[in-house]
């Protein structure tokens, strides 16, 4: 990582809403240019708290916050220039077509227009046959996309994705995921919150993990994975067993209730998940199985085992 100013610097921030919940616990974190960080906490974490006090929605109670090294508050037209944020709830003017949010959005940001640039992101997003459609007539999919071009109209330096992947489906998704990748490549810093494990081990450099209101772990994605990727293999046996023979001991194998399965866990990030030799050594015991599946570890799990292990 570079010894650069950070793009993105908080510092002590925290919010105790009018009802006097503390929905945000003195989290300081920062954002290197370039980066696709994803936030990842359940529902209720405070993600959408954090990106709306970044971007002057909300005000934070303690802290503060430097967008490009202009205080967030002290300097707020500066540092809101460099962001173009992508809200969770779809906000559009149903009646207004494609073409015209766009451009207006770069309007409100003081910016001259430019067609050319205009032109540019819509095409980008696959946007381009559709700009002249009203936005009413679009899918989910091409309105969030919608939502990513207004975002990205006043050439912000730090475009936020709350929930990005919300409502879209599996293929857009990817498409969509390819298009962050592609500004990224232009030096676009990406922030995205996420309840999906899967989606910030997709997408992000780094992972900022949060869970009632505070930041409980900030790591590179590669590290995080390879402490917490971890999956589980369940084997439903014909036979029940009551003890396994040495030469299984050392797949650590957890025999279930009643003998009736057993689980081998597993490192999702490992060379080997070892399973083809689990089989095989079963196979060799006689050991016979009449159905299998897997489960990864949930988020909940993992915060479960941050919580655990910091007590
Ligand atoms: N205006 C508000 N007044 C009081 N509590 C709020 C308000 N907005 C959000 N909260 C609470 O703050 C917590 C964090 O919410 P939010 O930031 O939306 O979480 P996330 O985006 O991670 O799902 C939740 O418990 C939510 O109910
Ligand atoms: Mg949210």
């Amino acid at each position: 990582m570079s010894n650069t100013a950070p793009i993105l610097s908080i510092s002590h921030l925290s919010k105790t809403y009018a009802s006097g919940f503390s929905a945000l616990k003195d989290v300081s974190l920062d954002i290197q240019k370039g980066e696709i960080f994803a936030l990842l906490g359940p529902n209720g974490a405070g993600k959408t708290t954090l990106i709306s006090i970044i971007c002057g929605i909300v005000n934070g109670t303690g802290g503060h916050v430097l967008v490009g090294g202009h205080d967030n508050v002290k300097d707020y037209r500066a540092a809101r220039a460099q962001i173009g944020l992508v809200p969770q709830e779809l906000t559009t003017d149903a009646f207004e077509t494609v073409w015209a949010t766009t451009s207006f959005s770069r309007g409100l940001f003081g910016k001259t227009a430019n067609p050319a640039l205009i032109e540019k992101i819509l095409k980008d997003l696959s946007l381009w046959d559709k700009k002249d459609s009203k936005i009413r007539t679009l899918s989910g999919g091409m309105k969030r996309r919608v939502m990513i071009a207004k975002a990205l109209s006043h050439e912000p330096q730090i475009l936020f994705l709350d929930e990005p992947s919300a409502g879209v489906d599996v293929q857009l998704r990817e498409h969509m995921w390819q298009t962050v990748r592609a500004l990224r490549d232009t030096g676009v810093t990406i922030i995205l919150t996420t309840h999906y494990i899967e989606e910030a081990e997709e997408m992000a450099d780094r992972v900022g993990v949060i869970n009632h209101g505070q930041l409980v772990l900030v790591e590179e994605k590669r590290v995080l994975m390879q402490k917490l990727g971890k999956k589980q293999l369940t084997l439903q046996l014909r036979e029940p067993v009551s003890a396994l023979p040495e030469s299984l001991a050392p797949f650590n194998l957890q025999i279930g209730a009643g003998g009736k399965d057993l689980t081998y866990t597993y490192d999702t990030k490992g060379e080997h998940s070892g399973i083809t030799t689990l089989l095989d050594a079963l196979r060799e015991q006689g050991i016979m199985f009449k159905d299998l599946n897997t489960t990864q570890s949930s988020l909940e799990d993992i915060f479960v085992g941050l919580v655990g292990s910091a007590q």
